[in-house]
């Protein structure tokens, strides 16, 4: 028996990964998945008016509003178990996870980066920056990636890419929208993948 995915969402903008996601599980192309809670950072986050328009808990936490680290870990962590948690997706989430987090959920936390990690990736590469990049290094592709989050920025185990052709005049904006889409097609599919047990969590780091 597959134990059923009972996923937190983290992010901090527009949700656009999130509604990807959550709409082929409402269609059914995710079996054995169910989105439970989704925690921002940011009160006025997209994401969080996604999750409340589609009757998902929506929890704005901030480390601000904690007098502590600790404290702010904590409460994240009650907020997983209170929502019985057992799968997290970084989708835009700007923050880092605390290293404790990480830990309890070693191998069950992924990420989707817009471009083709190992390039392109680490600290301060976010956003337009990412693509700016590609466009300035003259990348004949770009695409994106999911990887699984461990305590190293960007640099986890990679469980699945996409491709796209990055054409002569393509701009910053121009690639970021096509790798957009890819995005929408790709993080589905690898939610799918360990929905249906295609990856084994207890082996993907080897
Ligand atoms: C995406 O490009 C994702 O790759 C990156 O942050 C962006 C989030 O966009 N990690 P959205 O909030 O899912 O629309």
């Amino acid at each position: 028996m597959i134990r059923p995915l009972n996923i937190a969402v983290f992010g901090s903008g527009r949700g656009s990964n999130f509604q990807a996601v959550l709409s082929a599980i409402q269609q059914g192309r995710i079996p054995n998945a169910d989105v439970r809670v989704v925690v921002s950072n940011n009160s006025s986050a997209g994401i969080l008016a996604i999750a409340r328009a589609n009757g998902i808990p929506a929890e704005h936490i901030s480390e601000k509003k904690f007098p502590t680290p600790e404290a702010f870990t904590e409460h994240l962590l009650a907020t997983l178990r209170l929502y019985d948690v057992n799968f997290i997706l970084l989708a835009g989430y700007m923050k880092r996870v605390p290293v404790r987090i990480i830990s309890e959920y070693r191998n069950r936390i992924i990420n989707i980066h817009p471009a083709l990690l190992p390039k392109f990736g680490g600290q301060g590469m976010y956003g337009m920056r990412v693509h700016e990049a590609v466009v300035a290094a003259r990348e004949h592709f770009s695409g994106a990636t999911v990887h699984i989050v461990d305590e190293e920025y960007d640099r986890g185990k990679i469980i699945v890419q996409k491709k796209v052709a990055v054409a002569p005049d393509d701009t910053a904006e121009s690639l970021a929208a096509k790798v957009l889409a890819i995005e929408h097609e790709l993080y589905p599919e690898a939610v799918r993948m360990f929905a249906v047990g295609g990856v084994l969590l207890d082996e993907v780091v080897e």
